[in-house]
């Protein structure tokens, strides 16, 4: 159900959840104060409750409100790349809810860089959690018509068009010394943060390559099973091998859908090409998955991009989709 500016505010500040655009994916709002607001996002999702959420502010002059350090190298990452698709975990505040911070010390903050998020926090004078509008494991959305898709019509979305972003935001926790390290990879580089924020001793990345998730620091939230579509997704490296892949499963009579980085063609198989760079893909990717998974074949085959650092969030994503 399509709603306004005004009745996306109007419902939220009753404790009602609203799905709404930001520049990464779309996001299942509630007021962040609001512990029975909260849970209904846990409840719609059907995620479990250990799994913090992303607190969504409207400048850098709310981070105060809700932590209890904001170190230096924090405050610069937030003024290099605020609004935008960086998300902070910090020190939290003791009042901020255990329901948002899924019980950690710490919460996770962003200011989204979408004009109609940044009218709802500010017009409200709001801040909302929202995990990516989707249920728990599948697809996130990257439209208003993707959050219909998943989480049926009676959900309020306020409409502001396609993520251009396209893919989840990067996330780094900055501990009270001012160490930081990588939680989840993000269109904003580990390379970009580096030369904003120095090197950090403690910088660990999640392993995009090998499906790993490195358990030390604690992800809360990371499932190697996540972002996938319904339909079984297999991941190959290069062409040649999509191909044969290909060739097996029509000899067996089973259907199959192919998502091609670059242009090109697989005989007798519906394909979906994306151009062959970092960004393009990342904004395509899961309007492509969600085209593929509605075509009710067999299996869906993604040709893999590079195991290059530009492509680490774009890997990341399609090892989730593929982990089954
Ligand atoms: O781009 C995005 O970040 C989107 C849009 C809607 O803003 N949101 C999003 O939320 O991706 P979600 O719930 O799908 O992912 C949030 C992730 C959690 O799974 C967890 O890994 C991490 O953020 N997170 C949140 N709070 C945390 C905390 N206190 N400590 C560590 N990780 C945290
Ligand atoms: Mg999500």
């Amino acid at each position: 159900m399509r709603v306004s500016l005004e009745q996306a505010i109007a419902a939220l500040k009753k404790g009602e959840v609203v799905a709404i655009p930001t520049e990464t994916v779309y996001g299942l709002a509630a007021d962040a104060t609001n512990d029975a607001a909260l849970k209904k996002i846990f409840s719609t999702k059907q995620r479990p409750a250990d799994h913090p959420l992303i607190v969504h502010i409207s400048d850098i002059s709310q981070v105060v409100d809700w932590v209890t350090d904001f170190p230096e190298v924090a405050v610069k990452l937030a003024k290099a790349f605020w609004p935008g698709a960086l998300t902070l975990v910090l020190p939290a505040k003791p009042h901020v809810s255990r329901v948002v911070r899924g019980d950690e010390p710490t919460v996770a903050l962003r200011v989204p860089n979408h004009p109609l998020a940044l009218a709802l926090l500010k017009q409200g004078g709001l801040s909302v959690a929202a995990p990516s509008a989707n249920l728990f494991t599948q697809l996130s959305p990257t439209t208003s018509a993707h959050v219909e898709a998943g989480l049926g019509e009676a959900i309020p979305v306020l409409d502001g068009g396609a993520c251009n972003v396209g893919i989840e935001s990067t996330i780094i926790s900055v501990a009270a010394d001012g160490q930081w390290q990588l939680l989840r990879p993000g269109m904003i580089s580990e390379a970009e943060i580096a030369k904003v924020a120095g090197v950090s001793q403690r910088a660990k990345i999640i392993s995009a390559e090998h499906h790993e998730i490195q358990t030390t620091p604690k992800v809360p939230g990371q499932h190697a099973l996540h972002y996938s579509p319904r339909t079984p997704l297999s991941l190959y490296k290069d062409r040649q091998a999509l191909l044969a892949a290909c060739n097996a499963l029509q000899n067996t009579n089973k259907s199959c859908a192919a998502l091609l980085i670059g242009a090109g063609d697989v005989p007798d198989c519906n394909v979906i090409n994306l151009p062959g760079q970092p960004e393009k893909v990342a904004e395509q990717l899961y309007s492509a998955l969600h085209a593929l998974d509605a075509m009710k074949v067999h299996r869906l085959l993604v040709e893999l991009p590079p195991a290059t650092a530009e492509w680490m969030a774009v890997l990341d994503r399609l090892t989730r989709a593929g982990h089954q």
